[in-house]
């Protein structure tokens, strides 16, 4: 259950086939930024103790996956570098309320909705690529098999907004913020990006 309000459109499938390379990149800075998400929320909540054991498994998976995609991204002879980032992950952060404890329930909330629409792109991508005319086999299964750690990620992000609000209070918010993402995300950017 990835709580999204909206389905990703056509469009960005074409911006991924215009601009395969630079997306593939933009997904490894996307990796290298989940697990520095995931490490910002030790530093903060370091007394929640379930908090640190889960996150500290996060900042784990996520470098591993920054691991694979830039051994992906070598072995199809692209160099890693530095891209201007989109507006998507500001535009969801600028959401974030400012007081505790709803700072702390917008902040994991927010990093859920990330990884629950990165979790529904990656589904896409790889259906994508294994269904075109030349299918890109490699990549198919590389997007499907990090479908699953994405989407426990979202689940495990929201759990944990449950320790700073009611479970109602969370699951109202969560609908609340997902229409707002759902709304960020529609018109796209022009720079190609995982979530433009
Ligand atoms: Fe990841
Ligand atoms: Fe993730």
């Amino acid at each position: 259950m990835l709580h999204l309000k909206s389905r990703t459109e056509d469009r960005w499938l074409t911006q991924v086939d215009e601009h395969l390379e630079e997306m593939l990149i933009d997904h490894a800075h996307c990796e290298k930024k989940a697990a520095g998400t995931a490490l910002n929320f030790i530093f903060a909540y370091v007394e929640n103790l379930d908090l640190c054991r889960e996150m500290t498994g996060i900042v784990n998976e996520e470098l591993e996956h920054f691991h694979l995609v830039i051994e992906l991204l070598k072995r199809r002879g692209i160099r890693f570098r530095r891209l201007k980032p989109g507006q998507y992950g500001r535009k969801l952060n600028d959401l974030v309320r400012k007081q505790e404890p709803a700072r702390a329930v917008d902040r994991l909330l927010v990093a859920g909705l990330i990884e629950a629409r990165s979790c529904e792109r990656f589904q896409r991508l790889a259906d994508h690529v294994g269904n075109q005319s030349v299918p890109d086999q490699e990549l198919a299964d590389f997007y499907h098999g990090l479908f699953e750690s994405e989407a426990r990620h979202h689940s495990t992000y929201t759990r944990l907004a449950m320790d700073f609000a009611s479970e109602k209070e969370v699951l109202e918010r969560l609908d609340e913020l997902a229409s707002l993402e759902a709304g960020i995300i529609a018109p796209g950017e022009a720079l190609p990006r995982m979530h433009s």
